[in-house]
């Protein structure tokens, strides 16, 4: 997606937040956009405190000065405004391809509401086009790499599992875990699935973020459209 979708529709979640809010921020180049927007909008005299959702976000909000707590700090939020990899009419999305779903959900977990910020490549009809990442304990990666095949074969999805980064030198994430990123193409029923891929004890989180989207603002050549809202 171009730069510009990602500014008009990190331009339109701006319009969500208000004075004194305590704001959950995302991770990736829309939130990234929607970073140097609201640091803006602070230099103009908006007073916001931000819980950043991975190391990354947290040092592009401490250059442009926007006041941080941690989420310990502050652990109820009233908005979290974040990308995503996909969305589904349902607001069901994929999230994960930065790397920062752990960190992203405990946030969106802790906030009143979630705004999603994307462009209109992102809504899709059945989530899975893109690979649904898996974050892993690194103890015991083979025996839950083949818990998750063995699980996810059950409910008839099939497709290639990979390491993230390749076995050399996987991906690390925030929390020092691996990601798994698992091509399914096509998930049908995306709550049977979370329910499934927890149970395997090496999984630390997925990248489906399930009910947690209250409004999503997609950007496109002719405007950006709101769909849903707080
Ligand atoms: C990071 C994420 C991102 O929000 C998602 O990958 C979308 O990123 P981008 O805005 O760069 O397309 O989930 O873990």
């Amino acid at each position: 997606m171009s730069r510009e979708l990602k500014i008009e529709a990190a331009r339109a979640a701006l319009s969500l937040v208000k004075d004194n809010m305590k704001l959950g921020i995302g991770t990736g180049s829309t939130a990234d956009e929607f970073v140097r927007l609201l640091a803006q909008e602070i230099e103009n005299g908006l007073k916001i405190t931000g819980v950043p959702t991975s190391i990354k976000t947290k040092k592009l909000c401490d250059e442009l000065g926007v006041p941080l707590k941690t989420l310990d700090e502050m652990p109820q939020l009233d908005l979290v405004i974040d990308g995503a990899d996909e969305v589904d009419s349902d607001f069901q999305l994929i999230k994960g391809g930065g790397g920062a779903l752990l960190r992203e959900k405990i946030v969106a977990h802790a906030s009143k509401a979630m705004a999603v910020i994307a462009d209109e490549s992102k809504l899709v009809k059945t989530l899975g086009a893109f690979p649904l990442p898996i974050e892993v304990n690194s103890f015991g990666l083979t025996a839950t790499y083949n818990a998750i095949s063995s699980i996810t074969s059950q409910l008839g999805l099939s497709g290639d599992i990979v390491l993230r980064g390749g076995e050399v030198s996987p991906f690390e994430t925030d929390g020092g875990h691996f990601i798994l990123d698992a091509h399914f193409d096509h998930i049908s029923d995306a709550i049977t699935l979370s329910k499934a891929l927890l149970e395997v004890p090496g999984v630390v989180e997925h990248g489906l973020f399930l009910g947690y989207a209250k409004v999503v603002f997609l950007a496109s050549p002719n405007g950006v459209k709101q769909m849903g809202s707080l």
